[in-house]
């Protein structure tokens, strides 16, 4: 199965993590893929969020994906709620899916915390609405960071499901058994997991209340260079191999992003710098940063200064996205028996 499936919430400034964890990655998928990347506008308002702001924040999704070279005519980029039949799928889904594996994701437990009588129904329902977004498109593969595992595990065990649920009735259609694919998470390089830029326990989030645990994509070189060499770290100087790493996790993280930014390995960033100190390390790696990252954040500027083009761009992936999805949806409302 050749097609790729990704998508992003338009909640608050993109960072470094989603960049390099999620959209860097998609990039070369595209010469060996068809790709779906998608702003998930619907899963943001799980929790609330202000109209005017989610505007901002789709706009800025769909320009990330572009300045970082995601090109939508050869693929598509659109905004999840301009696709209807993602909504239709997800209910489905909800009734294919338990509420014991909603209540068992360790990223509701985490948002709910101790509260959770109290959050949205979309919230507990969120992985439902992802397995409908990635088997609406029967996607085989989906580039994600470590984050999302749960939630993709959770996507084939709703495949799964529904292919038993409906098995005879998949059969009487003519219909492939393995009718929704069990997909491939695609979680692999240094950056599956970047961690806050003050403490590395944490994982870098646009939630977090301190600016300073993460870089903003739109973070101006200052603010950048700033940023990395503020970075907490332990006094030690940089080992000569990975496993030198080993308990040290604010040293991990960095060698991790600045392997990540030259599509290296941590390994090859080491046998570069072996031995050096932080005041070494730091300031090359917030040249490399910035290097990396500005042209990326004024194309985004530009891009944003003109939303119609945005919102043009994604009118027309909406568009061809559909097609695709209701192809899926025609069979799907077949199999559960909704005539039509
Ligand atoms: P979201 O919007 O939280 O994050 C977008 C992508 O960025 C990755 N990511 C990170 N990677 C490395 N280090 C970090 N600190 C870091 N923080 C975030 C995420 O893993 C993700 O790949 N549920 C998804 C959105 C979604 C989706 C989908 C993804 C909805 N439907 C279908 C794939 C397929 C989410 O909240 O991602």
């Amino acid at each position: 199965n050749n097609r790729v499936f990704s998508g992003i919430q338009p909640s608050g400034d993109l960072h470094l993590g989603n960049y390099l964890g999620a959209i860097r990655r998609f990039v070369p998928l595209q010469d060996s893929h068809e790709c779906l990347y998608c702003v998930v506008d619907m899963h943001a308002i799980t929790v609330w969020q202000d109209p005017d702001e989610l505007r901002r924040a789709t706009r800025e999704v769909a320009a990330a994906f572009i300045a970082a070279g995601i090109d939508p005519k050869a693929h598509i980029v659109f905004n999840q709620s301009q696709v209807v039949q993602h909504a239709e799928l997800a209910w489905v889904f909800n009734c294919v899916a338990r509420i014991g594996w909603m209540n068992r994701m360790t990223q509701f437990k985490d948002k709910a915390g101790k509260n959770s009588e109290n959050v949205s129904l979309g919230l507990l329902a969120y992985p439902s609405l992802m397995a409908a977004d990635i088997l609406l498109y029967k996607a085989g593969s989906v580039p994600v960071g470590d984050d999302q595992k749960q939630h993709l595990e959770l996507t084939r065990d709703i495949a799964q499901k529904f292919n038993n649920d409906y098995a005879a009735s998949i059969a009487a259609n003519g219909f492939d058994p393995e009718f929704f694919p069990i997909t491939e998470p695609l979680i692999a390089g240094p950056a599956t997991r970047i961690m806050s830029l003050r403490d590395g326990t944490k994982k870098m989030s646009k939630s977090d209340p301190s600016d300073a645990s993460r870089i903003s994509l739109l973070d101006d070189a200052d603010k950048i260079s700033k940023k990395i060499k503020k970075a907490t770290t332990d006094p030690e100087p940089l080992p000569s191999d990975v496993e030198g790493l080993k308990g040290r996790a604010e040293a991990d993280n960095l060698v991790g992003i600045y392997a990540a930014l030259t599509d290296a390995s941590k390994q090859d960033v080491l046998n570069q710098f072996a031995g050096a100190g932080w005041g070494t390390f730091k300031p090359a790696l917030a040249d490399l940063a910035v290097e990396v990252l500005a042209p990326i954040a004024d194309e985004m500027r530009r891009l944003i200064d003109d939303p119609q083009t945005i919102d043009a761009v994604l009118r027309d992936g909406a568009e061809r996205a559909s097609i695709l999805a209701e192809k899926t949806m025609l069979e799907v409302r077949d199999i559960v028996g909704f005539i039509r």
